[in-house]
């Protein structure tokens, strides 16, 4: 979280915009507070403003400020609330400072600095780190010297991103568990992930944990933890890392609903699953986050069903914490869409270093990132730059892949997923005027739950989730038979219930507990297919689907659910793009 980003340029020119347009391409991971510093003739200069990049671009309009070398950040807060003062860059009289982490020994570090004699004027912990490094420059050390000295004394998770006064256009930059990518081209630049920068530059190279880098003009130079200069290599900027905006949509999420048919296609296309990939593999451990952890879920029910092989799905921040046993012949797959999340790489982490007899696979969507890189075998999903921070292709694409490993060797279901991409387009244009009417029905609610069996269990669970995390609407998954264990005491006539009901083997079950629901209250709202649309009566809102074959009801039953979302937050005029208090990529535990 927060997005942070720098760049050396020779020229007076052009750094504020590229600052600000990195930092537009990095709003996706905060948008608490926005702020940028520049050095122009030994003077460094700052603006920083609360809410959205568009406040400082306004900020900067009426107050320039132009210099050879910048960084910027967005800021998603974890240390004091989302004020200026608390917004990054740190500044002191020597140093400028832009950090993505938690500090952890900040307050030890605070109390013997203002011991020292040193203030402070925010509540966050990055300010401690600036600090630092100036009184280590006010007892005589060089910014090299006070930039190593405080990478010896922190503890915690970062990327730093730094200039000091009396270095005229150099960067230093550090990483320990946050991203950090350094790019080469036109200018010199530095930036939480490769696609902010990939416009001003042809190759990258990632930092790894405990390096950190000079980045002057023209070139830069890597060391590692000992401080010995390493040798990095570079990797091309590839296509799939440039953001091509929004077209012809006014979200991207709705960009991003719509690209669906060409994720699945395109991560089939670029994937094959090795023959020996469940080779000796006597159990399956999933760990994910949020909506991806909601794609294993769904794996769960077609590893355990098709390929017999016994699976748990983890919510990957729990995991760790419980010190759970790993058996010989584990496989662990770790699925996320940022490639960052660092609950999930902590727990996949945790399950190698504690059988290291396990092997380690990832289903990433970004190329080369901190979790792809940490597996013995990756998958990526082609799903293209996310952008909303809504999840919704990218779940597609996941999905894809744990299709592809479920059923490698039945032949007939990878026709039908081959075939899905036109299913979906179907599904999106079939469905889209239903859903607005619906979307009008229920953008008025208090709650809404969400009901489904089986493998749309977790569909239901992703539908809830979608609809809280944009339209701030309270919204429940159930698994359709634990209702009536509690649950369903919420039920009235003001409550709607959203039901998942394909025809395939849990349908008569389901049907019941539909049945059960409808006769507590009026609102239900039932996606079937075809059979389910002579099954259930006229008094029944209903919502028909393609009849489509059991395996692939997961794909296609969320296509509405995020649909539905995304209308209901339009309506009720929120920011779908930017949901308050989320961002995209969860780089702190
Ligand atoms: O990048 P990841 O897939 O690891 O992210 C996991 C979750 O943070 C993410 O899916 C989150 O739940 C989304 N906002 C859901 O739309």
């Amino acid at each position: 979280m927060c997005g942070i980003i720098g760049i050396v340029s020779g020229s007076k020119e052009d750094i504020v915009s590229s600052v600000i347009e990195g930092l537009s391409k990095l709003e996706y991971r905060g948008y608490d507070s926005a702020g940028i510093a520049v050095l122009s003739d030994g003077n460094l200069q700052r603006r920083r403003a609360v809410g959205k990049l568009e406040n400082l671009e306004n900020k900067l309009e009426e107050d320039p400020i132009n210099g050879t070398v910048g960084i910027g950040h967005t800021r998603w807060a974890t240390h004091g609330k989302p004020t200026e003062e608390n917004a990054h860059p740190m500044m002191t009289k020597d140093v400028a400072l832009v950090h993505n982490g938690i500090i952890e020994n900040y307050k030890s570090l605070k109390d013997s600095l203002i011991t020292q004699g040193y203030n402070f004027t925010s509540q966050t912990d990055t300010e401690v780190v600036a600090v630092y490094m100036q009184s280590c420059i006010d007892k005589g050390s060089s910014p090299r010297e006070a930039f190593r000295q405080m990478l010896k004394v922190v503890e915690g998770t970062f990327a730093f991103v730094a200039i000091f006064k009396s270095v005229p256009n150099k960067i230093f930059c550090a990483k320990n568990k946050s991203p950090i990518v350094i790019g080469f081209g036109k200018n010199m630049c530095v930036g939480s992930d490769a696609s902010s920068i990939a416009g001003n530059c042809d190759e990258v190279v990632y930092l790894s944990d405990g390096e950190y880098a000079e980045v002057t003009e023209h070139d830069a130079i890597f060391f590692d933890e000992n401080f010995c200069e390493i040798k990095k290599e570079r990797q091309k900027v590839t296509d799939d890392l440039i953001n091509e905006g929004l077209g012809q949509y006014p979200h991207y999420m709705l960009k991003e609903i719509m690209e669906q048919p060409n994720a699945v296609r395109k991560t089939i296309v670029a994937n094959e699953i090795p023959v020996d990939l469940l080779k000796n593999v006597s159990r399956i451990l999933i760990l994910a986050c949020g909506t991806s952890y909601y794609a294993g879920m769904v794996a769960r029910y077609w590893f355990e069903k098709y390929l017999k092989i016994p699976t748990n799905v983890e919510m990957a921040s729990e995991y760790r914490y419980r010190f759970p046993v790993i058996e010989n012949g584990t496989l662990v797959i770790g699925i996320t869409q940022s490639g960052e999340t660092i609950d999930t790489l902590e727990a996949m982490e945790y399950a190698r270093s504690t059988n290291s007899n396990c092997r380690v696979l990832a289903i990433s969507n970004v190329k080369n990132s901190a979790i792809a890189r940490s597996a013995d075998v990756v998958f990526y999903t082609e799903a293209g730059v996310e952008i909303g921070v809504a999840s919704t292709k990218a779940f597609m694409a996941q999905l894809t892949v744990l299709a592809m490993i479920a059923f490698h060797d039945r032949p007939e279901v990878l026709n039908e997923l081959r075939n899905f991409p036109n299913i979906c387009d179907d599904i999106l244009s079939s469905v889209n005027d239903e859903i607005e009417n619906l979307a009008k029905n229920l953008y008025s609610a208090q709650s809404i739950i969400y009901l489904g069996r089986d493998s749309l269990y977790p569909i239901a669970l992703e539908g809830a989730l979608k609809l809280k995390e944009i339209s701030y609407i309270h919204a429940e998954g159930f698994a359709a038979g634990e209702m009536k264990h509690g649950p369903i005491a919420l039920i009235d006539d003001n409550l709607p219930v959203i039901c998942l009901c394909p025809s395939c083997d849990v349908f008569d079950k389901m049907v019941s507990n539909i049945q059960i629901a409808k006769a507590r209250g009026k609102n239900v709202i039932v996606f079937t297919d075809s059979i389910g649309n002579e099954t259930f009566g006229d008094d029944f809102k209903k919502i028909v689907l393609p009849n489509i074959c059991q395996e692939c009801v997961p794909l296609a039953y969320v296509i509405p659910m995020q649909l539905l979302a995304y209308k209901v937050a339009v309506l009720k005029g929120e920011d779908v793009d930017k949901p308050r208090n989320l961002a995209k990529s969860v780089t702190v535990e």
